[in-house]
C-alpha cells in the first residue's frame, strides 16, 4: 500500500485527541487508563448488591477479547491501537504472552507505556500500515481503533477497501487459524435522528475525532470477506453508554484538575462528548461490536 492510498485518520488527527495531556485521561479514565468501553457484569461485583467498578469492568473486557483470540499463553501478540498499553500490560504479566507488540500514532501514550519498561512488551509509534514485523503473530487484537481506519466522507466502497487492507495485513501476520479480536463503534441501526442530534454528532467528528469515521457492521463484515470467518459476534451499546456515563462523572468529580491541566473550554467539548455518546449508544444510533474472526486457511 502507498502513503497516497492510505485512507484513515492522519498520525497529525490522531494525536490531535490523544496527546491533549496523559494526566488529563488519568483523572476520568480507570487507573489501567483503557479508554473504550467497557464489559460489565454486576454479578460479578465486590459486593453484593452493589455495582461493579470501571476497573473491573474494563479487567472482564480485555480477558474476554484475548480469550477470544485464544492468546493465552501464546508467544507473539500484536494490539493495533495499544492506547496507555493497558492490553499489552496484561498479555504479558497475568497472561504469560513472550512479547506483546503495540502499535500507536500517539507519542504521549508511547512515552507512558516505555516508562512503565513492562517485560516482554514492545511499543512503536507506527500504523498498522507501515508495520513489518520479522517474524508473524500468533494472535491480534485490536480495540477501539478501528473507527480510525478510514477518514470521514468515503463512499462506503472506499471505507470498504481502506478495511480490506487491514484484514489483509492481518491475514499475512496470522497462522492459519489465527484469530483477531475486534471491538469496535458501529452505527447503530435507528436512523431516525433530529436536528440536534445531528449537531452534536457533527460536532463529535469535527472537534473530537477528526478524519474518523464509525463502520456500519456490515463493512467490517464485507471488508473480511475470503480471509476470516466471524465466529462470534456481540453488540453492546447499553455497555458503552454505562462506560461512558461513569467517565463523565469522574470528569465531573474532578472538574478543577480537569481545567487546570487542558482549560475550560475544553473540558466543556469533552462533558458535550461524553454527555452526547451515552445518549447515541442509548438511542441505537451507535452500537459497539466485539467480534472474533478467525483466518480460514
Ligand atoms: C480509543 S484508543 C484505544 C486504545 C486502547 N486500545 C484501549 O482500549 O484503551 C485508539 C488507539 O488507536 C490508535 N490508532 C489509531 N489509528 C491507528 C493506526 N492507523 N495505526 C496504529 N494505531 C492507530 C491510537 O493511537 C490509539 O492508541
Amino acid at each position: 500500500m502507498t502513503a497516497a492510498s492510505y485512507r484513515g485518520a492522519t498520525a497529525e488527527a490522531i494525536r490531535h485527541h490523544y496527546d491533549v495531556s496523559n494526566d488529563f485521561y488519568s483523572l476520568w479514565l480507570d487507573a489501567s487508563l483503557t479508554y473504550t468501553c467497557a464489559l460489565w457484569d454486576d454479578s460479578a461485583a465486590a459486593l453484593p448488591g452493589e455495582p461493579e467498578t470501571l476497573e473491573s469492568a474494563q479487567a472482564r473486557k480485555l480477558d474476554y477479547l484475548i480469550e477470544g483470540a485464544r492468546a493465552a499463553g501464546v508467544r507473539r501478540v500484536l494490539d493495533v491501537g495499544c492506547g496507555w498499553g493497558s492490553l499489552l500490560k496484561r498479555l504479558t504479566g497475568i497472561y504469560g504472552v513472550e512479547r506483546a507488540v503495540g502499535l500507536t500514532l500517539s507519542d504521549s501514550q508511547a512515552d507512558l507505556v516505555r516508562e512503565a519498561a513492562l517485560p516482554g512488551t514492545e511499543i512503536r509509534v507506527e500504523n498498522w500500515r507501515d508495520h513489518e514485523p520479522d517474524e508473524g503473530y500468533d494472535a491480534i487484537i485490536s480495540i477501539g481503533a478501528f473507527e480510525h481506519f478510514a477518514t470521514t466522507g468515503l463512499s462506503r466502497s472506499e471505507r470498504i477497501a481502506a478495511y480490506r487492507e487491514f484484514f489483509e495485513r492481518c491475514y499475512e501476520w496470522l497462522p492459519p487459524r489465527g484469530r483477531i479480536a475486534l471491538q469496535t463503534n458501529v452505527k447503530g441501526n435507528n436512523t431516525v435522528m433530529d436536528k440536534a442530534t445531528v449537531r452534536e454528532l457533527m460536532f463529535i467528528i469535527e472537534t473530537i475525532f477528526p478524519e474518523s469515521e464509525i463502520p456500519a457492521l456490515s463493512e467490517v463484515v464485507e471488508s473480511s470477506e475470503k480471509l476470516f470467518d466471524v465466529v462470534s459476534l456481540r453488540n453492546d451499546p447499553d455497555h458503552y453508554a454505562r462506560t461512558c456515563a461513569e467517565w463523565l462523572r469522574r470528569l465531573r468529580e474532578n472538574r478543577g484538575s480537569a481545567v487546570r491541566i487542558a482549560g475550560e473550554q475544553h473540558v466543556l467539548n469533552y462533558e458535550k462528548y461524553l454527555g452526547a455518546s451515552v445518549r447515541h449508544f442509548e438511542n441505537r444510533h451507535l452500537g459497539l461490536s466485539r467480534i472474533i474472526l478467525e483466518k480460514g486457511r
